[in-house]
């Protein structure tokens, strides 16, 4: 297996070895995400298209001859001691962020994996709670350190979708399959175009070195575990239902005109937003692949504006930042930017000139403080490699 695209963080080895007096012998990466475009629409049968992204989840792990799993963090304030001979359960975790490893260990258990007592240092370059999937990093680092572990193998797919109904279970949000597929499946240069009706992923090249991605962390922390998420869903499956389709890709824009008629305003608008997002996902596809940029950056606005109003998923902050890349406009350097992730905070992504990256992330920096007067984190990313894993020899 080969080494990671970014080094562990340098202090990571240090750490593993002060918290736990050994070296380790495993080391897995996985990366956070951006998504550019078809949001809240992957559990609704449409297409995504996001990268993995240049910060990741690491985890570094060495047995301890225990039947207990221990996971200490910077990050986190407590140690998590997660017990291999009782099957885990959702309430037994006494912090949120305890719950995905305790929901990963259980999918594992449930295939009988033999998973050995392990010591597990774990340290995130992707900013937590921010739309930037650090709950799927997390979950797939975990995975890969106990598939290295116990010696169970699992498909690219596999580990996704288990992962996927770790959260379903243990975190209790109903989530698509974009977040831990991108983190797994994430290649340099490539968004991934994911047919979440499918599960098929095409690799779309976004390398031309003229245009660059840019996330905005408002620093506004969502809870995608509160029933807005939930809710966005139950919306969205009772509109499939009043309207008598199995799928939403059996629903064309044109057939909303009479699904007027069937469906309740707010059904009719949570329809609006997914039947419109399939379609501006493909078409954003063609946007770049003939790298027309001012086209893409349309559909990215548009992607924000029906997630504001009519999916309402979206809060001031995250407006706040679209409103300045609307300011400053593709003069200023910014062709589109609309929100990334869940929602509700968290982040933006714009798609933005290079040769004007920096002072267009000097003006984002300011004009949200000015506005807000919080603080905004801005920086450039490159579509990145997915999770890796590997025994810690390796990297000398
Ligand atoms: C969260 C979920 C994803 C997806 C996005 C919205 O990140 O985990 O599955 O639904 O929200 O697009």
């Amino acid at each position: 297996m080969s080494a990671p695209s970014e080094n562990p963080p340098a202090n990571a080895l240090a750490n593993f070895a002060k918290a736990f007096q050994q070296t380790p012998l495993w080391m897995a990466t996985a990366p956070g995400r951006v998504n550019l475009i078809g949001e809240h629409i992957d559990y609704n049968d449409g297409f995504v298209l996001p990268a993995a992204i240049n910060r990741h989840f690491t985890a570094l792990a060495s047995t301890n001859g225990s039947r207990k799993i221990r996971i200490r963090s910077q990050h986190f304030a407590e140690e998590a001691v997660l017990c291999l001979d009782t099957p885990p359960k959702p309430d037994q975790a006494r912090s949120l962020w305890m719950r995905y490893p305790l929901g990963v260990l259980a999918e594992f258990l449930d295939r009988a994996a033999d998973v050995p007592g392990l010591d597990i240092w774990v340290a995130s370059t992707v900013p937590l709670g921010s739309g930037l999937s650090s709950s799927a990093a997390f979950e797939i680092a975990f995975a890969s350190i106990l598939e290295h572990a116990s010696g169970l193998s699992l498909s690219q797919v596999e580990k996704a979708l288990l992962c996927q109904r770790a959260e379903h279970v243990f975190a209790g949000v109903p989530c698509g399959i974009m977040d831990q597929f991108a983190s797994i499946m994430g290649q340099n240069d490539h968004l991934l175009l994911i047919d979440c009706q499918s599960q098929d992923v095409t690799p779309v090249p976004m390398n031309d070195d003229s245009v660059c991605l840019v996330v905005a962390n408002t620093n506004v922390h969502h809870s995608l575990a509160s029933s807005e998420y939930a809710k966005r869903k139950a919306d969205c499956d009772e509109a499939k239902s009043q309207l008598g389709v199995n799928s939403w890709r059996d629903v064309r824009k044109e057939d909303l005109a009479s699904a007027s008629a069937l469906l309740d305003g707010h059904l009719l608008k949570r329809a609006r937003h997914v039947v419109t997002e399939i379609q501006r996902t493909q078409d954003a596809v063609e946007a770049i692949q003939d790298h027309y940029w001012e086209k893409l950056g349309e559909l990215m606005y548009a992607s924000h504006d029906s997630l504001a109003k009519d999916y309402e998923v979206s809060c001031p902050e995250l407006d706040t930042v679209v409103a300045i890349a609307q300011e400053l406009g593709v003069s200023g350097g910014v062709y589109g930017a609309r929100m990334t992730g869940g929602g509700f905070g968290g982040s933006t992504i714009s798609l933005v000139k290079t040769s004007q990256a920096k002072p267009v992330l000097a003006c984002y920096e300011e004009y949200y403080q000015e506005y807000t007067g919080q603080r905004l984190d801005a920086f450039v990313t490159r579509p990145a490699q997915g999770a890796q894993a590997f025994p810690i020899a390796s990297i000398h």
